[in-house]
């Protein structure tokens, strides 16, 4: 029987653990590196389009990856309790983690901006859930001082073990590309992921080979929320990527670094080419992902058009599909095309599907 490891397992050599750390896992990393060549096709693009979608994650997102590591970590120190802040998918990864080790898991969150799929995890598994009269900016920096006085470890990105366990995703896709892409494009909301992603490439650079060479870092922000496009804090982001909905990033000085260092890019899309990939990759490559991830895709159409890529034939693009769409199912029936309404009638539902 062949098991597969978890990911703390698998990259132990490269990760800040011991024989003696508490392996705390749900079977996360590993997940798919998508070959598009429909999404290409539409897009008239001539190089290699790969998707890495770690909606495939277990509780749905790439958190689970950082997850694993601080959660794993937190137990190794003795902590008896994690909070973060969140916008939905680290309140769903850290409670799931938290129930695993049977520790206490509290989570603040914005108000009314969760998407109800993230929200169900969190209440699932048993955390403290939080809704504050504030925004994700807000709710951080009441769980960065709350973890400061009392016996509460921080698992938002600001945690070294979060971005540790992330940076696997860029190894994963060493290994199955048998390099590292040209161009990466991701979104950017607190910026811990494209710090985690970043360091990876690096790392893999120098311990397996200089094959695995440096990818240019293209990061998107949502146009109501790019604080790092702009040059300044957003005190009120809004974005229909309520996942990446942000004014004031931790990561904000690494993600500069990150876009100087990897010359690639931290630039912006709208809600509305957002949508429009969103639908575009369920539609081409039938993968489902959460609007969020859809800007990596939103960002890649944007530089086609701008005819970034000049000679786009032996260029390798992977672009991270950070979160599953069936998170937030509601964004996805008010922008699907409506339900047809039909009477349960075959010669009825013969004629309006045109047979
Ligand atoms: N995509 C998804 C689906 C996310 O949930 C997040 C962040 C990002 C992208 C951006 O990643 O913050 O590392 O730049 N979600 C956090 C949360 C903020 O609370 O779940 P980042």
């Amino acid at each position: 029987m062949i098991i597969y490891k978890s990911l703390i397992e698998k990259y132990k050599k490269y990760l800040t653990v011991s024989n003696k750390t508490p392996i705390i896992s749900l079977n996360e990393g590993n997940t798919p590196l998508i070959f598009a060549k429909n999404l290409s096709e539409k897009l008239g693009f001539n190089g290699e389009v790969y998707l890495k979608f770690e909606g495939m994650n277990p509780t749905g997102s790439f958190k689970d990856r950082g997850m694993t590591m601080a959660v794993s970590k937190a137990i190794e120190n003795g902590s008896k309790a994690i909070i973060c802040a969140s916008t939905g998918n680290t309140s769903a990864s850290a409670s799931a983690y938290a129930a695993k080790a049977q520790i206490r898991c509290i989570v603040l969150i914005p108000k009314g901006k969760i998407a109800v799929g993230k929200l169900s995890q969190a209440v699932m598994h048993g955390a403290e859930v939080l809704e504050i009269d504030g925004n994700f900016d807000d709710a951080l920096y009441i769980v960065r001082e709350l973890s400061n006085k009392y016996p509460l470890t921080l698992v938002n990105s600001i945690n070294p073990y979060r971005i540790e366990g992330q940076k696997t995703a860029a190894y994963e896709i060493c290994e199955n590309l048998g390099q590292a892409p040209d161009y990466q494009f991701m979104p950017v909301g607190n910026a811990g992921n494209i710090t985690a992603y970043w360091k990876g490439y690096k790392d893999y650079n120098k311990m397996e080979s200089s094959k695995y060479y440096l990818p240019k870092m293209m990061g998107f922000q949502a146009s109501g929320a790019a604080p790092i496009v702009e040059g300044h804090i957003i005190k009120k982001p809004e974005t229909i990527a309520t996942a990446i909905r942000i004014g004031n990033p931790t990561s904000w000085k690494t993600a500069e670094e990150v876009r100087d260092d990897s010359k690639g890019v931290i630039d912006k899309v709208t809600d509305e080419e957002i949508l429009k990939a969103y639908k575009i990759v369920a539609a081409t490559e039938g993968i489902f992902c959460e609007p969020a991830s859809a800007v990596s895709i939103a960002g890649f159409i944007k530089y086609i058009k701008q005819d970034y890529f000049k000679n786009s034939n032996s260029i390798k693009v992977v672009c991270i599909l950070t979160g599953h769409g069936l998170k937030d199912p509601d964004i996805a029936i008010a922008k699907a095309t409506s339900i047809i309404k039909v009477k349960s009638n075959i010669n009825e539902i013969t004629k309006t599907i045109g047979f």
